[in-house]
């Protein structure tokens, strides 16, 4: 961590972060998930209390302890994340989108526990959309020159599928991970790129979520309203 990011620069501010990744039940025992574990959400977390923001956490499922100096609000599924995301967005400066969200739910909870029988086959599981909350609230600034972030994780042609996101949801900055062996754009060490709604592209080195997570600031700051 370097001299800038001890820098109170975001006093005054209040920022949201999601964090974590979203479970969508299907009965009292079982739900669709995935593998988040917050790390990257926390770390943002962490980084705008240390700059002097006022920060609200909304984590979904995440283990991690919760950051000291942090409002943190526990969810677990995408429309209990976007409710919490929406509320404390209401007089954010800045709100980040880091959690992991569950792009569909099971189309009914079943209020029993699923029981299979012998001699039957299960019955498919039919799924629905959930909110696209990174569109909604870039679409609908609860305050005007509200700063609102994105994150992606994209293959293949990393660099075009994430301006194609960028500009498919509306947001200001989008960073965009690159997942697989293939390196397929900027500096060989890089492993993530913060593309800007402006055009700009920010290569960020290969290295701690902690780094990411300043670097993501450095750049929300010059954009707040
Ligand atoms: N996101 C969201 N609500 C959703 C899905 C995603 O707010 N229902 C946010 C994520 O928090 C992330 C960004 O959108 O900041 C990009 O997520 P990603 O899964 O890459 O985008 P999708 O539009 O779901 O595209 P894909 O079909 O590639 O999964
Ligand atoms: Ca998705």
């Amino acid at each position: 961590r370097g001299e800038r990011a001890t820098t109170p620069d975001l006093a005054g501010r209040h920022v949201v972060v999601s964090a974590g990744g979203t479970r969508e039940p299907l009965d009292p025992v079982r739900f669709l998930g995935n593998r988040s574990s917050g790390k990257q959400g926390y770390a943002l977390a962490r980084a705008a209390v240390a700059r002097g923001a006022r920060v609200t956490l909304v984590s979904a499922n995440s283990e991690l302890p919760d950051p000291a100096g942090a409002d943190v609000v526990k969810v677990g599924t995408a429309v209990q994340l976007r409710e919490a995301v929406l509320k404390a967005a209401a007089d954010a400066d800045a709100v980040v989108m880091a959690a992991a969200v569950a792009d569909f739910r099971p189309a009914r909870y079943v209020t029993g526990k699923i029981k299979k029988r012998d001699g039957v086959e299960p019955e498919p599981i039919a799924l629905v959309r959930n909110p696209d909350i990174l569109a909604e609230i870039s679409a609908e600034r609860a305050r005007p020159g509200q700063v609102v972030v994105g994150f992606a994780a994209e293959t293949d042609d990393v660099l075009a599928n994430g301006r194609a996101k960028l500009a498919r949801k509306g947001c200001d900055l989008l960073v965009v991970n690159e997942v697989g062996e293939r390196k397929t754009f900027g500096a060989a060490e890089s492993e993530a790129v913060v593309l800007a709604a402006d055009g700009t592209e920010t290569p960020v080195p290969y290295g701690p979520k902690e780094a990411l997570a300043d670097t993501v600031w450095d750049l929300v700051l010059p954009r707040l309203a």
